[in-house]
């Protein structure tokens, strides 16, 4: 099993959104049983909440699903995941203070490396937008989220379909 994991600061908006559409792309591919995904918030903020009430607008919206409840990142998911994806520059660098050794260049990817429109810029934080920040946190975790899934299927090419 590849197991991924997306993280931004609260885990109620950003990274619990990118868990959901990364999820149905894996499904939609038929690689559910080969790779899976959670997220987590480098604070502490949410813990135990369920996600934004507009991230949840949006998971339905596009009929996603999304059981996740706050959690927050901990040096343990180096060696729980096979990947930690960071939804902006902050907390990126907020992940690299906690590696235990090297410089995780092949274990943490910021996720708009892998968009093809604004690439190696933020996921920008919703949180104190309205519903269309939302949505267009939406669009570019679509595209994003297929792209690293590519990247996965290239640099897996163990990967089948069931
Ligand atoms: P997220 O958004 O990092 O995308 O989950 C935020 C959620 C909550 C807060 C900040 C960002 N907060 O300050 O409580």
């Amino acid at each position: 099993m590849i197991r991924v994991l997306f993280v931004c600061l609260g885990n109620i908006c950003r990274s619990p959104m990118a868990e959901s559409v990364f999820n149905g792309l894996v499904r939609q591919e038929g690689l559910a049983d080969q790779i899976e995904s959670d997220s987590a918030g480098t604070s502490d903020y949410h813990i135990g909440e369920l996600p934004d009430p507009r991230t949840m607008e949006i998971v339905n919206k596009y009929g996603l699903v999304s059981n996740h409840r706050g959690q927050q990142f901990n040096v343990s998911d180096f060696t729980d995941f096979n990947y930690i994806v960071a939804m902006d520059g902050k907390n990126l660098a907020n992940i690299k203070l906690l590696l235990p050794s090297g410089d995780g260049k092949d274990q943490v990817f910021l996720m708009r490396n892998f968009d093809d429109q604004g690439q190696g810029e933020d996921v920008p934080d919703p949180y104190w937008s309205g519903v269309d920040g939302f949505e267009n946190v939406y669009q570019l975790l679509l595209r994003s989220c297929k792209n690293f899934l590519t990247f996965l299927k290239e640099k897996h090419p163990s990967l089948k379909p069931q």
